[in-house]
């Protein structure tokens, strides 16, 4: 495995693999790796010949409030679950090299990226795709891996290729658990002991609203159901603010307030939960079928 910290190295080393047609895989990170990304590491090194991991915490989807000085970093752990997973090489970059003095262009994505988790960090998405599409253009990679944790982040992406006619295929792998259920970020590292237990009650409370959904019989109001929700949510004595509980169509995120006008398709459960200063995101996707 080799680690590669320059822009022009990565690019030059891409387009002597891609001459000789052999397929890169690529799983961007922003490091501090758990199960989850490698999940996706074991997806993409299944799929290509090349497996490239991007480990950088980009500054740019940090709000001036957020925590990105206080983002957690282990390189040297990163480096040894990297080589385990057989990833080939480890892109690294400087913040500088990624953002240089006077640096100027962003991506914004438009319609899907004011709400949900847009609509409480209001430069993340423009930062994402940003930081994404440069990375795509760096590592011109076949096919990236995002996980199904951040479906938001996963639909902002899909629409930035689908636009700007990016030749990456992206593949999404499930949100990876611990054993209550809470999914895996790096951030849980901040919760403590009370927190990490009343933390399980995120993916309850999307368990009891896909019941309510799915069931016949059951009361399949949704207003209803996020009512009892944010009520299950609250009950825990160390959440201190429920941002967001909505369900919302998979594809492009428009907001589907009752299922008379949703009876077939993938419907997004999705929440954010604060627990004092640290913020959990989870989600599932159900298939709707009345
Ligand atoms: O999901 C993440 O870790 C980040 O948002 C990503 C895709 C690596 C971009 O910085």
């Amino acid at each position: 495995m080799k680690i590669l910290h320059s822009v022009r190295s990565v690019q030059k080393l891409t387009s002597q693999i891609r001459s000789e047609g052999k397929v890169i895989g690529f799983v961007p990170t922003m490091g501090y790796l758990h199960e989850g990304h490698l999940s996706l590491m074991r997806t993409a090194r299944k799929k290509c010949n090349y497996l490239f991991v991007s480990i950088f915490v980009n500054p740019t989807q940090f709000g001036p409030n957020e925590d990105f000085s206080k983002y957690p970093r282990d390189f040297r752990r990163d480096r040894l679950l990297c080589e385990k997973e057989k990833v080939d090489f480890i892109f690294f970059p400087d913040s500088e090299k990624m953002y240089p003095e006077n640096y100027s262009t962003y991506v914004e994505v438009h319609n899907i990226t004011e709400i949900l988790e847009g609509s409480h960090r209001p430069r993340h998405f423009r930062g994402v795709a940003t930081i994404v599409l440069k990375l795509f253009n760096i590592i011109q990679p076949d096919f990236a891996v995002f996980g199904q944790k951040d479906a938001q982040q996963v639909a902002v992406i899909r629409k930035m290729v689908s636009d700007l006619n990016v030749n990456t295929k992206i593949i999404v792998n499930p949100t990876v658990r611990e054993e209550d259920g809470l999914a895996m970020s790096s951030r849980n590292v901040y919760l403590n002991g009370k927190q990490r237990k009343d933390a399980s009650v995120l993916y309850k409370a999307l368990k009891y609203a896909e019941r309510k959904i799915l069931t016949p019989g059951y009361n399949r109001d949704l207003g209803f159901i996020k009512e009892q929700m944010g009520k299950l949510i609250k009950s825990r004595p160390t959440v201190t603010g429920v941002d967001y509980i909505s369900f919302n169509r998979e594809d492009n995120l428009q907001e589907v307030t009752s299922l008379k006008n949703f009876k077939k398709g993938r419907l997004l459960i999705s929440l954010a939960v604060r627990f004092g200063k640290i913020r959990l995101i989870d989600n599932i996707v159900v298939s709707v079928n009345l």
